[in-house]
């Protein structure tokens, strides 16, 4: 019997969409590591796997998919060997579809199938048919992932896959499956591993993650804040952060943990949406604008310096001029770090694609713009409230502009530029800021106290 020809060795992923999809890039590149001996590389002229990892969170997002697909095309026709899959969303939901409409597609693979990756490859040299694979084996997906290789000083860690909110515009549900939550021990395994690799700040991710209802190994469910009050307790963690949480689910247990657990950053992600109670109930949020609200004041009257970022939707189907300025009242009221908003884009097979959408575009562009440029204020002056105020920075890298500077994150992810040794990279330092140099970097004296 013949043997299969030798796989390649290097592979080029492209990863469109959310940090989750950053996280499971990561996660195929260990694992064709593992199984193929392949490494990562920037330039896909040199790669001999092309993987594409979509997004279809909104339109763009999905037509982009065959645009870059069509450019794939023409260096497989040059390079007939060069082999070429797609995951992620699209992927998901479009499934065999992808291989009708770009038929030199090799492998087709959703997010809860990227760990039979390798065999999917093998079988696709073997077979010389396209694989298709989007179904969703539960968790399984993490029981086969190798340990991820640590690369810095900081990491995210999968804790819950998927979404059962139902959210009527979104797509999250159909392409990622319902909410599934990692095992309590799994999850502190690998936050253990990775700090003792040199990880000093992990970021928990997930659709909901303050859903997470993770099994502990008696049987009992622990939920998120016992989640982080482990997770603190794991030597080397000087820095937590999560995302995405949902108001829903954000439980006075939670908001008590940022009493007591000084490694919380003072930062939370917290996507509102609207401000108008009637688009929140049309978006099926199964909360109000007021509900949102008593939200945050119970956060900030347990930390005050927390900054709150959010996402934003404009132009949900039906959204009034009345419902516009109840989201630009919330935006006055909070006070926003930053936010993502988007323009309401219609997604197939969603409920909101069947309601009523009046609203001419040229109008949610003009209130897009509105909402933009009044979050932008919000942010500048954040970063300004920062001069001469004492902040604590995870040290990043030496600052290629200015010699004998360093840079490091403060918990509100500013970059702060300051003078020192780049031996305290890696490492959490105390600096006065000095100076604001732009909307999202400030200066400052050298460290005034250092934590290893
Ligand atoms: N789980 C998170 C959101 C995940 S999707 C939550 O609870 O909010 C990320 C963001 O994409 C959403 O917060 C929303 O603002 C945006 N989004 C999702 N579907 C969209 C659509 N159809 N059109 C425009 N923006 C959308
Ligand atoms: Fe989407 Fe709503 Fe879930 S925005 S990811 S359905 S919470």
């Amino acid at each position: 019997m013949s043997t299969p020809p030798s796989l390649p060795k290097k592979v080029y992923i492209e990863t469109q969409g959310c940090q989750m999809n950053e996280y499971d890039s990561s996660r195929m590149a260990d694992m064709l590591g593992s199984s193929h001996g392949m490494v990562r590389t920037n330039n896909p002229d040199e790669a001999d796997v092309l993987l594409l990892n979509t997004c279809s969170i909104r339109e763009k997002a999905q037509e982009k998919v065959f645009s870059e697909l069509g450019r794939w095309r023409q260096m497989k026709e040059k390079r007939p060997e060069l082999v070429i899959g797609v995951g992620g969303c699209v992927a998901s939901q479009e499934g065999e579809n992808i291989q009708k409409r770009a038929p030199f597609v090799d492998v087709v693979f959703g997010p809860q199938t990227l760990h039979r990756l390798p065999k999917m490859l093998d079988d696709r040299q073997t077979r010389k048919i396209t694989m298709v694979d989007v179904s969703f084996p539960e968790i399984e997906k993490f029981d086969f992932l190798p340990e991820p290789k640590v690369e810095g000083h900081k990491a995210f860690v999968s804790i819950m896959e998927g979404c059962s909110k139902y959210c009527t515009f979104c797509v999250v549900p159909y392409t990622r499956g319902e909410e599934v939550s990692r095992p309590f021990d799994d999850v502190i395994a690998e936050v253990s591993h990775l700090a003792a690799q040199g990880v000093r700040e992990v970021t928990l991710l997930g659709q909901n993650v303050n859903g997470y209802r993770g099994l502990f190994h008696d049987g009992g469910i622990c939920s998120f804040a016992e989640l982080l009050h482990h997770v603190a307790e794991i030597p080397g963690i000087g820095r937590i952060r999560y995302t995405t949480s949902h108001p829903l689910e954000f439980s006075d247990e939670l908001i008590a943990a940022y009493a007591d657990i000084p490694q919380l950053v003072s930062h939370v992600h917290l996507p509102v949406q609207s401000g108008s109670d009637n688009v929140l109930a049309g978006m099926k949020r199964n909360h109000t604008a007021r509900d949102y609200r008593q939200r945050i004041a119970k956060l900030l009257d347990v930390r005050p310096d927390m900054h709150i970022s959010s996402d934003f939707i404009i132009g949900f189907p039906g959204e009034t001029n009345q419902d516009f300025a109840e989201t630009m009242d919330l935006i006055a009221d909070i006070s926003f770090d930053h936010s993502y908003s988007f323009i309401y884009s219609k997604r197939p097979g969603t409920p909101a694609a069947e309601m009523p959408d009046p609203t001419p575009e040229a109008e949610k562009k003009q209130r897009l713009h509105l909402l933009k440029e009044r979050i932008r204020q919000q942010t500048q002056q954040k970063t300004d409230a920062m001069l001469g105020s004492r902040q604590r920075l995870l040290v990043e890298r030496v600052s290629n502009r200015t010699p004998g500077y360093l840079i490091g994150i403060a918990e509100n992810t500013r970059w702060v530029h300051f003078p020192g040794n780049a031996e305290l990279i890696g490492h959490f330092v105390d600096v006065d800021i000095t100076e604001v140099i732009s909307i999202n970097a400030l200066r400052a004296g050298a460290p005034v106290w250092t934590e290893a």
